[in-house]
């Protein structure tokens, strides 16, 4: 396929976004763009001193392979920055040139499907309840030797899904013509081949 088709997944923290986009872009062998890591590279230059604004609007490729993004002290500063409108709009042509490549994108993130792409093929929201969210970031951060508290990483995850769904700008919510998976219950495999059918059924 040469057409852009743009496959949109949202969803709050530590849903399985990552995981799900990444298998899905690899099976219909398409680009993925983790949007987060914007944020977060955003995030993580405002925590070295930076002005949120003028870090976002003067990100280099170079910003998203800080060994620090995958942090909870960046994802809480990436949540923050996330509120500025200012920020976001210096983060839009990029997300949406990326969106429109020849051979299609799956991009992830909170805004991908409302305001991002909203004419995007497939929308995906992906879910799961706080706790099993709280216990795979708990896990995820254990297994990359990051000291973590399960208590914490919880209270962690609830404000950051607060502050974002909160937000004048962008907030997070499904787009209306989204598909919803909820992983709560669902093995890797399971969610990957959840997503995978919603976007057969699309593509038709
Ligand atoms: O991996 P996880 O789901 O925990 O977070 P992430 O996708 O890396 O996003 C980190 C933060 O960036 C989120 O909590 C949001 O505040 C912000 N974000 C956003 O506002 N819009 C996006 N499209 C992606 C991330």
């Amino acid at each position: 396929m040469t057409e852009p088709f743009t496959i949109a997944i949202d969803g709050p923290a530590a849903a399985g976004k990552g995981t799900i986009s990444k298998a899905v872009a690899a099976h219909f062998n398409m680009a993925h763009l983790d949007t987060g890591l914007l944020y977060r590279a955003v995030g993580a230059r405002v925590l070295a001193g930076e002005d949120a604004v003028e870090a976002a609007r003067t990100l280099v490729a170079a910003d998203l392979e800080n060994d620090s993004l995958r942090t909870q002290d960046v994802a809480q500063a990436a949540s923050k920055v996330a509120v500025i409108g200012d920020v976001r709009a210096a983060l839009l042509d990029f997300q949406r040139a990326f969106a429109r490549r020849a051979g299609g994108a799956v991009l992830d993130g909170r805004d991908i499907g409302t305001v991002i792409c909203p004419q995007a093929e497939v929308k995906l929201f992906v879910t799961a309840s706080a706790e099993v969210r709280a216990k795979r970031r708990y896990d995820e951060l254990v297994s990359r030797g990051q000291p973590a508290d399960l208590e914490a990483v919880t209270a962690d995850v609830k404000a950051r899904d607060a502050r974002d769904m909160e937000r004048a700008e962008a907030p997070l919510k499904p787009a209306q013509d989204a598909v919803l998976i909820d992983t709560s219950d669902k093995t890797i495999d399971q969610a990957v081949a959840a997503a995978i059918d919603a976007v057969n059924l699309k593509k038709g």
